[in-house]
């Protein structure tokens, strides 16, 4: 099972190879792309030992291979590494028609494919995703970068891969909570722009948690699909398009800062974005009550949703202020008018926030639901 996804950009057009056992195709698929000698590798201990020989037993038929392990973990995504990595590229003389190839999560695809796209001013990269994050969002859409100790993701490029493979069989032994984490990206394209894709996923619930490959497959290749169409119109999140994948993100991000990055994963935090983004726009009827209750129950289905514990909403409400720069205590937000159609960017009253926050909160802190 295989399918082939164009990215069709001005420049530097790709492709996103997503398939069922392909990692041991990977030097076959990137021979004809990359004619240097030399590869190196950029991975993590627990991914390397998982996946590492079938990357290098396929790469070493047409490569010299290097490898370079880095810190598992979003703290690792940092100036540091990337500089050991520079010198690594550096110590195997890598040229600029050698490779790097980032076997891992958001974390090694970010840091290596900012790495790529520095190193000699730029060198080919390769992305093997291989948490669902870094399958249905991360490898796309051509954003690297590394965090620094004031935020994340401050200094970056946009960078695109001469390919992308993915493949689903990684899967089987990602983490529970990481699987998680990358299902709530996966709903959030059926919100914005892909209601059969919503239902799908409805549907399907009981065989995505039990993670069957063909469905996987399946999600994660329509995952890829919505967010290149996306990409395609707004490479480098200029025409504002491409805002729209940030859906449930403004409050996300908030609490996920709120939470000093250690009582929330990202997904966990943008699923509760997503409840009260879905709460706020049924209030101010852009959504229809049946929406909203959608939204909620197909979060709630797959639980992604848990309570705001030992976070006050002050906090949050505040992290939204420094974020978005409030003007007059009213923020630009993304609103779904309906499943699967394009979401619309308002002005949002903070109050709003608030309230939708407070009653999130009374939906676990009472038995009493207030919505349905
Ligand atoms: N560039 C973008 O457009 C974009 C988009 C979304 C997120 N991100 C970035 O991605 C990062 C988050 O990515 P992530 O959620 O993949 O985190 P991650 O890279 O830390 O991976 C999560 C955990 O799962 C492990 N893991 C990954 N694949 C595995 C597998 N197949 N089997 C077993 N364990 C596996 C990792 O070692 C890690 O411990 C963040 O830094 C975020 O900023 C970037
Ligand atoms: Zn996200």
């Amino acid at each position: 099972m295989q399918a082939k996804i164009k990215v069709k950009l001005k420049q530097n057009s790709y492709d996103i190879i997503v398939g069922i056992n392909i990692i041991n195709k990977t030097g076959d698929l990137i021979k004809s792309l990359i004619k240097g000698k030399r590869i190196l590798i950029v991975s993590n201990k627990k991914i390397f030992k998982l996946y590492g020989n079938i990357l290098l037993q396929s790469l070493k038929k047409y490569y010299d291979c290097s490898v370079f392990l880095i810190g598992d973990g979003e703290k690792y995504k940092n100036i540091h590494t990337l500089l050991s990595i520079f010198n690594k590229c550096a110590e195997i003389r890598l040229d600029r028609n050698c490779g790097i190839a980032a076997l891992g999560g958001g974390v090694v695809g970010d840091i290596a494919g900012f790495a790529a796209s520095t190193y000699m001013r730029g060198i080919n990269l390769i992305h093997i995703p291989t948490s669902l994050v870094a399958q249905a969002d991360s490898s796309i859409g051509g954003k690297t970068g590394i965090d620094l100790k004031a935020g994340k993701n401050l200094v970056g490029s946009f960078y695109q891969p001469r390919i992308v493979i993915t493949d689903i069989s990684l899967l089987s032994t990602l983490p529970e909570v990481e699987f998680k984490n990358g299902l709530t990206e996966v709903i959030k394209y059926g919100i914005i722009m892909d209601a059969p894709f919503f239902y799908f996923l409805k549907r399907n619930l009981e065989k995505i948690k039990k993670r069957d490959k063909k469905v996987l497959f399946y999600m994660v290749k329509k995952s890829i699909q919505n967010k290149v169409k996306i990409v395609e119109k707004d490479e480098k999140e200029t025409s504002g398009l491409r805002a729209i994948l940030n859906y449930g993100h403004t409050i996300g991000h908030a609490i996920e800062s709120a939470g000093g990055y250690k009582l929330y994963k990202h997904g966990e935090a943008v699923a509760i974005g997503i409840y009260i983004a879905a709460l706020i726009a049924y209030k101010m009827k852009i959504c229809s009550k049946a929406t909203f209750i959608e939204q909620k129950q197909i979060l709630k289905l797959f639980n992604l949703i848990k309570p705001l514990k030992k976070i006050k909403i002050s906090d949050i409400l505040k992290k939204i202020i420094i974020d978005k720069k409030a003007i007059n205590d009213k923020i630009r937000f993304i609103l779904t008018k309906k499943i699967g159609y394009v979401s619309f960017i308002q002005n949002i009253d903070l109050n709003l926030i608030k309230r939708g926050l407070e009653e999130y909160n009374n939906y676990f802190f009472t038995d009493r639901d207030t919505i349905d």
